[in-house]
């Protein structure tokens, strides 16, 4: 490409608003900007709703720099190769560029069984090797004591899934759990995410990097003022990092199960995560409005966002996905809610008035009830040991908390297994409907 045509179309791709720039080159323009992309370092290919952050693609020396020495003597306990650097973000060659490109991206049936479908429902094999299990709210999570996730047996593992099914999220402190190992255990439970943008354990594709203050070095604007808007409007507040409820993924065709966190670098005071029920706030809803939301469909949009070939001008695009809006869980056969604020666009069938009043209903109900949620603070009682926290994202929303403000390191892997592709079945029950809880019936 010449670097006439170079010009124009930086030019361009900065201002969409401009219409007179004449571009040159006869290849067709989706395929230009292709190029230019892919082969100038300077333009940030990474696309999260944070535009300041423009991580450059591949492994990146300057991380070495903060990495935090506990994930350091983790990292090359598991022999894991950081001496170009830390973290690893895919190639520029390996990026999309264009929605489609994205889109297509695992978009094809991949077989998945629920291993918690079918496990004793007694739990007896984990509970039995247990020292404590401890159920930290009445509705959910839930935390084991005296195990070594790495040394759990297939049977343990399937009871571990179906309890983590049940209460949403599970938690084990004082693990020795190597990357690979978390990977391992990961596959066991899924077909691992490969994300096509986030920072990743360098060689270890599908183990994410959550590392906020590598995105801070990195020019993520996250501070005190808006760290924490998580019950604000987060598609127009742009609320910053993962502190905004949220699902993981939900614009996979087969979005995320079983998802787990380590944490091996954790504040003395702050950074918990909280977590709340999709089945819970499902059982908020009246028996008239449950007969309504059931069966219907909405569009889920991704996090990162990508250009549209058929009007590259047009700023960046989410991919979307239409899933059911109430799901059910195969393990549990429960019902639950399937939204999250920053990623349920639009409920299919009805007006877009009436679909953002509902939705913004329904995150409302998922968000502020305190009583489907649990707050966990990630301490350890071991020196160089880490804290894992497993949830089902099918079924839950998740928020970090940022109030340490990276005053100290916080540093976690995080391995997400895809699960089946979302399905409503009519027969299905609410969780509080198959326990036979009370549910209240209006007049
Ligand atoms: C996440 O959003 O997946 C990570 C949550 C956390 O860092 O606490």
């Amino acid at each position: 490409m010449s670097a006439a045509t170079t010009t124009t179309i930086t030019e361009q791709l900065s201002n969409p608003e401009r219409e007179t720039v004449k571009i040159v080159n006869d290849a067709p323009i989706d395929e230009q900007i292709e190029e230019l992309i892919r082969n100038n370092n300077q333009i940030n290919i990474t696309r999260t709703r944070h535009k300041k952050i423009a991580l450059q693609p591949g492994i990146d020396k300057s991380g070495l720099a903060i990495l935090p020495e506990s994930t350091r003597k983790r990292l090359e306990d598991d022999d894991i190769d950081i001496a170009k650097g830390y973290p690893e973000v895919p190639e520029r060659n390996k990026i999309p560029i264009f929605v489609d490109q994205a889109h297509a991206i695992r978009d094809y049936d991949v077989p998945f069984v629920d291993r918690g479908k079918g496990a004793d429902p007694e739990k007896k094999a984990l509970f039995g090797a247990a020292k404590e299990v401890i159920n930290l709210t009445k509705n959910v999570g839930t935390e084991i004591v005296g195990l070594q996730l790495e040394d759990l047996t297939n049977q343990q593992k399937d009871e571990l899934a179906l309890l983590i099914a049940e209460r949403v999220v599970v938690f084990f402190r004082d693990q020795k759990l190597s990357p690979t190992a978390q990977h391992k255990l990961g596959d066991y439970y899924g077909n691992i995410e490969v994300h096509a943008q986030t920072p990743q354990v360098p060689g270890l594709p599908g183990t994410t990097v959550i590392w906020n203050d590598y995105q801070v070095s990195q020019g993520m604007a996250l501070n005190f003022s808006n760290s924490n808007l998580g019950n604000w409007d987060s598609t127009k507040y742009l609320s910053v990092g993962n502190q905004g409820w949220h699902t993981d993924l939900v614009h996979e065709r087969q979005p995320t199960g079983y998802t787990h966190l380590h944490l091996d670098a954790i504040p003395e005071v702050g950074g918990d995560t909280i977590w709340s029920s999709g089945y819970g706030a499902y059982d908020k809803l009246s028996d008239e409005f449950k007969k309504f939301l059931d069966g219907k469909e909405a569009v889920y949009v991704s996090a990162h966002q990508y250009l549209d070939r058929d009007d590259p001008f047009g700023g960046p695009k989410r991919i979307e996905r239409v899933h059911p809006l109430v799901r059910t869980h195969p393990a549990t056969g429960w019902k639950f809610l399937y939204v999250n604020r920053g990623m349920t666009k639009r409920i299919l069938g009805v007006s877009p008035v009436e679909s953002d009043l509902i939705l913004n209903y329904l995150f409302d109900v998922y968000e502020k009830n305190a009583d489907l949620q649990v707050r966990f603070k990630w301490t350890n009682t071991k020196q160089g040991y880490g804290t894992s926290a497993i949830w089902d994202n099918r079924v839950s929303q998740h928020r970090n908390v940022w109030d340490h403000e990276g005053a100290e390191p916080r540093h976690g892997t995080r391995v997400t297994s895809l699960a089946e592709k979302p399905f409503f079945d009519p027969e299905s029950k609410s969780q509080r409907e198959s326990l036979g809880l009370y549910l209240h019936q209006w007049e």
